[in-house]
């Protein structure tokens, strides 16, 4: 199979396991531009690409910038600081206004779950969510699967552990969809006010004990305690969370020994992470960070050509 079964990547909860297999085998053959003298191919020549980014990212927007450019699209970056959503434009009004110039795909990241889908609604142009409220960002979990996959040439039985906000964290819930779905084995661990009532909706072993939970781990995916989401009072202290949840030295004896460590960044060292850690041997932090312009390349490329397609 050569080709996605969606026009637009909203997220992996509905993703097959051909449409991620293909991504990560195409993603394999960009990863090779990256480490070239001249990091740059022809393939998306003549397309026209808006970033169209609501909320702060370091990571997406300039990875995906980066991965456009190597592919030779057109760019445009939109930000909220410097455009008409200051007056009061909506976000229908703002996307139609910049469709209106001849825009073929976007990627959008937005504070609101759901944000991808309703450009799905008002455009024709293919639509990439770069991360919307506490929903997915699926780009993330692709590139974190790709740095496993490239490591251990598998993922099918692999214990992963994702440690901390469980309830607010969009790269948990993409990766737990992707990595289910491509056979590994998800435990999730994080305080108990910080999982979703619904927890056990996500079929996976569910551990408020992280010594408990990194027993016989290969993978530990922390994830950044996320102040600017919470409503206050779901942890009496980031002193106390790093005490039950960091991911120091010492935890890791519990891990098989080719362990590895991820984290999406941005990283609050000394809480959820020590930076022993983080900068440890078995950190794989940099790598997923060079690996998501590969992926990137490789969703864009595979997503490109199918503007106005009926889905
Ligand atoms: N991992 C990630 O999404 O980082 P940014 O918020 O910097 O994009």
């Amino acid at each position: 199979m050569s080709r996605l079964s969606s026009r637009h990547l909203l997220g992996l909860e509905e993703t097959p396991q051909e449409d991620i297999q293909l991504i990560l085998d195409t993603a394999e053959t960009f990863r090779e531009v990256i480490d070239r003298t001249i990091k740059r191919v022809p393939t998306l020549r003549g397309v026209t690409i808006l970033n169209l980014f609501y909320e702060p990212s370091t990571r997406t927007r300039i990875s995906f910038e980066l991965a456009e450019k190597r592919l030779s699209a057109d760019i445009v970056n939109f930000s909220t600081s410097t455009s008409s959503v200051k007056k009061g434009e909506s976000l229908r009004d703002t996307v139609q206004n910049i469709e209106a110039m001849k825009i073929d795909m976007v990627v959008v990241r937005h504070g609101s779950t759901g944000a991808p889908y309703f450009l799905t609604q008002c455009m024709d142009a293919n639509i990439i969510n770069g991360g919307d409220g506490s929903h997915e960002h699926p780009t993330q979990a692709l590139l974190d699967m790709y740095t496993i996959r490239h490591k251990y040439k598998k993922l099918k039985g692999l214990r992963v552990v994702l440690v901390g906000d469980i309830k607010h964290s969009r790269v948990i819930r993409s990766n737990i969809w992707g990595l289910k779905t491509m056979g590994a084995s998800v435990a999730l661990c994080g305080p108990a006010t910080l999982l979703p009532y619904d927890v056990e909706q996500f079929g996976c072993d569910v551990y408020t004990d992280v010594d408990e939970a990194l027993e016989g781990a290969d993978v530990v995916n922390i994830m950044r305690i996320q102040l600017e989401r919470q409503q206050g009072g779901l942890f009496p202290s980031q002193r106390e969370y790093t005490n039950l949840f960091g991911i120091t030295k010492e935890r890791l004896k519990r891990l098989n020994r080719n362990y590895t460590i991820m984290h999406p960044g941005p990283i609050n060292r000394g809480v959820e992470i020590t930076s022993e850690v983080a900068d440890g041997k078995n950190s794989v932090i940099l790598d997923q960070v060079t690996n998501g312009q590969a992926v990137r390349m490789a969703v864009l490329y595979l997503l490109s050509g199918r503007k106005g397609e009926e889905e």
